[in-house]
């Protein structure tokens, strides 16, 4: 008989993408339906977490009916449930985490609850199907900038993270101060295209610290500053150069502290994960500054970058085969940490 392979639903909705995708044997992606509300949040320039909740309970159904139908299962198909339970914003998680507990009651499966950062940080082994721990992980996104060594499947040890803005949020910010909509990351990287990355000097917070922390409110509150500097003194702002300048303050100091960390832990492969891993400048410097060390270098297509569901079973899967379940006690954490 065909062996069969544990195939996972996984559900995402910790903040503005529904999202709900199948995977088979950890890896093999069946489908992967992502509705994103961004149409609706660019409206007030950010993500209105009330209206996330709201859309997220007007869309899950649909689409977890529309990645069992892509991935051609029924419900007889699928051997566990697994969701997003924490962190993220607390209204939306829940219902992701509602919805996969009646499931999983409904249908008699297993519930699997996943942490949102393993779950960008699996995004790599969907990626590249030779990639295992151990490695570093730089994980960055609109809510964590992290710097993770991987030491299995399991566990994780946190080398340093933000002490203050994501990574992701300062690109949002910036992006808002220079009229550019939102979200900021792919606004400020189409920006920086056309403009010159050494046009001003903004700073390189944390860079010439011992330790892997990051800071990033500092260097937005430089290019607030520098708006307003020009504002007054009735000078023109070119925003492509100060898209440039600032996304290339924010590489410098990323690529910098991982190549640090890589060298201290003796890793030879560096990973990177979540929403702002999807910006091109920033992929290309980590992957250089790995081929100069002689570093393997891993890094999730883009579609697998921003929330998705497919990254969310995938982690599950490496829980699932320990035998780790949830029960129905499990609850959404917007705290919760790794
Ligand atoms: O992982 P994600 O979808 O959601 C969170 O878990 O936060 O990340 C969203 C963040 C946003 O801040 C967005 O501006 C940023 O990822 N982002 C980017 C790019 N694409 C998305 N940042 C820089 N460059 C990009 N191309
Ligand atoms: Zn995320």
């Amino acid at each position: 008989m065909e062996k069969r392979y544990p195939v996972i639903l996984g559900i995402e909705s910790s903040c503005d993408e529904t999202a709900a995708a199948v995977v088979q044997d950890g890896r093999k992606v069946l489908s992967n339906v992502i509705s994103s509300q961004i149409q609706v949040h660019k409206l007030y320039g950010g993500v209105v977490p009330e209206i996330a909740s709201r859309k997220h309970i007007e869309n899950i159904d649909g689409v977890i009916l529309q990645a069992l139908s892509e991935a051609q299962m029924t419900w007889d198909d699928i051997d566990a449930i697994a969701v997003t339970y924490g962190p993220g914003l607390v209204g939306a998680l829940l219902v992701g985490v509602a919805e996969a507990k009646a499931l999983a009651y409904a249908l008699h499966k297993p519930l699997l609850g996943v942490h949102h950062m393993k779950g960008h940080i699996a995004a790599n082994y969907i990626s590249n199907a030779q990639w295992q721990p151990p490695f570093l992980c730089l994980v960055v996104s609109g809510g964590h900038t992290h710097l993770a060594m991987v030491e299995d499947y399991q566990h994780y040890r946190i080398l340093g993270k933000t002490r203050d803005d994501a990574a992701g949020e300062a690109f949002d910010k910036v992006s808002r101060a220079l009229g550019l909509g939102y979200p900021g990351g792919p606004k400020i990287q189409a920006a920086a295209e056309n403009g010159k990355a050494d046009a001003i000097h903004f700073p390189r917070p944390c860079l010439e610290e011992e330790g892997y922390d990051f800071s990033f409110s500092g260097l937005k509150s430089a290019v607030l500053n520098y708006l307003n500097q020009q504002e007054m003194k009735g000078e023109a702002v070119q925003a492509a150069d100060v898209a440039a300048s600032f996304q290339a303050a924010v590489i410098d100091v990323l690529v910098h502290k991982t190549m640090q960390a890589a060298q201290a832990m003796g890793v030879r492969r560096v990973a990177i994960a979540g929403g702002v891993s999807a910006n091109k400048p920033l992929r290309k410097a980590l992957e250089e500054a790995c081929a100069k060390e002689k570093m393997e270098f891993c890094c999730p297509e883009f579609i697998l970058c921003t929330d998705n569901a497919a990254m969310i079973a995938c982690a599950a899967y490496y829980e699932y085969t320990q035998g780790e379940h949830a029960d129905l006690r499990l609850n959404a954490n917007p705290n919760l940490t790794l």
